[in-house]
């Protein structure tokens, strides 16, 4: 249970939030590195903490990260041309290269000297695991970029599922730390099986375990903190313990437990205060193995142009009650709702825009729950206070070395030293 205070400390992240001035010190993810595939390419806006900018590449592939707004008049530059090394203004004509720098102002006589006066505000951008990150902190002390834990070589393949939630941020992150859910939520898309660990078909993860109430363990870490969900295994349940681990990279990442074919992990960031963009990564260190992006799409009911527009809104929302099949329901389908994030996407909109942890009744199984929101809470009065933003400062181990676990172990194992075998 929290306080308002408390509340808004842990959702707010608009304006001088301090929450949201923790996360301008990360690398903040702006769009999928697809989206800005080509030269000359369609911009892309994004919107980040409550900021916009526009996202672009240049005619020489180098990236550009703007403020939307054209410091001119104000109208948007996502409407621009991109072209000859630069984005121009549609209303005007005015011109900015990827680093702000102002390269023609068609409106303005004798505009020569007036250009060098002006500078458009640009931010620092990288490239990396499939995503275009940038940096919206104050830039005479930039944090070092480091890869994602999905990126331990440049050259990695990742399939994303990219989708807007009409919510905050916290309430879908804490869904994706909540281990307990998926054995209600997801039991149609992750049956009990007499399988080895999660085995991946393609339309479900089987799961060895119909075990509904795990048992959780949790060890901070200087990152953020890694948990184990411990469930009884359908077979040998006296020797054995079927254990999923996740981990929560501060502020705002976690790898979920794998599938015999893919690693998983996912980014909740916040759009705004009421507002989120769910980032689903699948991904296989062996370029040729794990599952295309297509074909994640399809498992997870996304796809751009079905079930999402080209903004990645759902057509299916709580606006709707995303279509909920009854008759399914009477048939075995748990939900009536196809596909695992719109499964979690009802239930976190259903929360209302920003959840109300002030009359919650919370048990053994909301464990990691409260841990994060002690976490982050406290962190973000610390960072406040002056102290350091949380996983700023460099951490013992590389996140491309850190590693969510699944699957069945004698119950001797120490659950904390497992890692995945994908
Ligand atoms: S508003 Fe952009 S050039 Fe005038
Ligand atoms: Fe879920």
């Amino acid at each position: 249970m929290l306080t308002e205070k408390q509340n808004n400390i842990l959702t707010r992240v608009e304006g001088d939030a301090p929450m949201g001035q923790l996360m301008r010190r990360h690398w903040l993810p702006a769009c999928l590195s697809d989206e800005v595939e080509l030269p000359d390419g369609t911009p892309v806006r994004s919107r980040l903490l409550g900021e916009d900018i526009v996202v672009f590449r240049d005619t020489n592939g180098k990236l550009g990260a703007l403020a939307e707004q054209c410091p001119h008049r104000k109208a948007s530059l996502a409407f621009g041309r991109n072209e000859e090394c630069g984005l121009r203004c549609l209303y005007h004509g005015w011109k900015f290269s990827v680093d702000g720098t102002v390269m023609d102002m068609a409106s303005e006589p004798n505009s020569e000297r007036k250009m060098k006066t002006i500078k458009h505000k640009a931010y620092p951008i990288e490239e990396s695991g499939g995503f275009i990150w940038v940096y919206l902190g104050p830039e005479d002390n930039i944090t070092e970029f480091q890869p994602p834990a999905w990126a331990p070589s440049p050259d990695v393949k990742t399939s994303v599922v990219k989708i807007q939630v009409k919510c905050n941020w916290a309430q879908v992150l804490e869904g994706s730390i909540d281990s307990a859910h998926s054995s209600s939520l997801h039991s149609t898309n992750m049956p009990s099986a007499e399988v080895e660990g999660s085995t991946a078909t393609s339309d479900a993860w089987l799961r060895p375990s119909k075990d509904k109430s795990p048992k959780l363990e949790i060890e901070m870490t200087d990152y953020g903190f890694h948990y184990a969900a411990l469930r009884k295994p359908i077979k040998n349940d006296d020797t054995n313990v079927y254990v999923r681990t996740t981990v929560f990279i501060a502020p705002f990442t976690v790898l979920i437990p794998p599938n015999n074919q893919y690693k998983l992990a996912q980014i909740l960031f916040p759009i705004d205060d009421y507002n989120t963009m769910f980032y689903w990564v699948a991904w296989h260190p062996d370029a040729t193995k794990g599952i295309t992006q297509d074909e994640w799409r399809k498992f997870c009911a996304a796809e751009v142009g079905k079930e999402l527009d080209d903004n990645y809104q759902k057509k299916l929302d709580i606006s709707n009650w995303y279509n909920q099949d009854r008759e399914a329901m009477k048939k075995g389908d748990f939900t009536g709702i196809k596909g695992i994030p719109a499964q979690d996407m009802a239930m976190w909109e259903s929360m209302g825009r920003i959840a109300d942890r002030g009359k919650e009744i919370l048990g053994s199984s909301d464990l990691s729950i409260v841990k994060f929101r002690n976490l982050m809470i406290k962190a973000a009065e610390d960072f406040n206070n002056g102290s350091s933003a949380i996983g700023t400062k460099k951490s013992a181990v590389a996140h491309t070395q850190l590693s969510s676990f699944e699957g069945i172990v004698s119950k001797s194992v120490d659950w904390r030293g497992l890692r995945d075998t994908v």
